[in-house]
């Protein structure tokens, strides 16, 4: 054997090596197992991602794990478990803020995401306030497929002008109206299973403290016990007693809630333009004559954010096909894939609006004047020690219709969860 030829083998078998790996992780394979709460209804616009992720990398099986409930109730609490349990999904759905911080970073459970932001160039290509939101201790921990606006109230225009009522710009003005709906035996504002209260109550909230006072709850820069914080509780039960609380609302999935206003049944519902996506994509009906929208009473100018976002978790079994998930995610094309069908607008600066409908249009101009606000309900402001406990102040103000009590039990949980300190 010449020289030669044996000198070619080992450059040839050096390449070979330094290509193999890089092909390697060029196609991931195998089963990439991405964990979410957006099933049945609420899973198209995943879907779609998911079809666009088996296009690029057809070796990998994707096991799209469900767990039903709106919000993330019951797939939070199925995500504790398998985490704690050592059996990490290979990337779950996570709102950006401290549900995802105050969880999962700080207990050393994620990956650092920093290299995949400057890989992707995605560092100029989100707004610094969001890449805020995902970041603790010098690490970016997640990547945010959206945003969505909570505080929404939804109609239908027709019906509206049947029962010759309007728009309510603030609370005062949605109990003006309320008795005149009820006469038409029309439920003026339509709610549902509990969450869904506590979604109507940071809207509420945001009207009664503004942006300030809001802020300042979560910076702890404010008393739940101050005067202005304990009266938004008596305005909160007044609008109640324009609801269904003590008729259906237990029983009702926050779609059933949007299917009351819908019907006719009820005339108005306040909720996360999610709404939008399931009115739009799932019921086909169309923007502004179908469904109409407004700012939340009160809340015209302000716009109460959360944002989805995937991460990627230590020790998962799919590594590469997790990254190449997360990078689809955070892509110009992966965003106007997914949130046109979603009912939220892309997370990017750089989406092509002109795929998007009238209301996320309108969402997308909005979320560039207004002032921008954390949602409670959806992870952004508070860690999952109040948010969740949170769901028994509402049950003491149920119960009590107190409003100091709800107030000193929101105090006691906020300070036990170390808001402010
Ligand atoms: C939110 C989530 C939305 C939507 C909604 C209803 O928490 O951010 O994407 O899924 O729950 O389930």
């Amino acid at each position: 054997m010449s020289k030669r030829f044996v000198s070619f083998m080992i450059v040839l078998t050096m390449a070979l090596l330094a290509v193999v790996p890089t092909f390697a992780q060029d196609a991931p394979s195998g089963e990439l197992e991405i964990f979410s709460w957006w099933a049945g209804d609420e899973g198209p616009a995943l879907e779609a991602l998911i079809v666009k992720y088996n296009e690029m990398y057809p070796d990998v099986t994707v096991n799209n794990a469900t767990v039903t409930g709106g919000s993330g109730v019951n797939a939070r609490a199925v995500l504790k478990t398998r985490m704690l349990g050592g059996d990490p999904p290979d990337s779950f759905q996570v709102h950006a803020g401290q549900e995802l911080i105050g969880t999962w970073v700080i207990a050393d459970r994620m990956e650092d995401l920093t290299f995949l932001f400057e890989e992707e160039g995605w560092m100029d290509k989100f707004p610094q306030g969001l890449i805020d939101l995902l970041s603790y201790e010098g690490g970016i921990w997640s990547v945010p497929v959206n945003i969505h606006r909570s505080n929404v109230m939804w109609y239908v225009p027709a019906n509206l002008e049947a029962w010759g009522v309007s728009v309510p710009a603030s609370w005062a003005e949605f109990l003006e109206i309320c008795p005149t709906l009820q006469a038409n035996d029309v439920t003026p504002l339509v709610v549902g299973e509990n969450w869904t209260v506590n979604h109507l109550w940071e809207s509420v909230a945001l009207a009664e403290l503004g942006v300030d006072g809001w802020n300042g709850l979560w910076a702890g820069e404010k008393s739940w016990l101050d005067d202005d914080v304990v009266a938004m509780w008596d305005t909160f039960g007044q609008i109640l007693d324009c609801s269904n609380i003590d008729v259906d609302a237990a029983t009702l999935s926050w779609q059933q809630a949007t299917d009351a206003v819908i019907a006719g049944d009820a005339a108005f519902n306040v909720m996360g333009d999610w709404a939008a996506g399931y009115m739009f994509t799932t019921l086909g009906l169309e923007p502004g004559v179908g469904f109409g929208w407004a700012p939340s009473p009160g809340t015209g100018g302000v716009f109460m954010m959360l944002s989805d976002s995937f991460g990627l978790p230590k020790d998962i079994k799919n590594h590469d096909a997790a990254v190449a998930w997360l990078k689809l995610l955070g892509s110009q094309e992966g965003q106007d894939i997914f949130n046109p069908l979603k009912g939220s607008i892309a997370g990017r600066l750089d989406s092509d609006l002109s795929l998007y409908n009238a209301y996320l249009q309108s969402a997308a101009a909005d979320w560039q004047m207004d002032a921008v606000v954390g949602s409670l309900a959806h992870g952004a402001v508070a860690p999952e020690s109040f948010s969740s406990e949170f769901a028994t102040v509402m049950e003491i103000y149920l119960g009590s219709r107190n409003g100091m009590s709800a107030s000193n039990a929101a105090q006691a949980i906020a300070n036990q969860a170390g808001i402010g300190g």
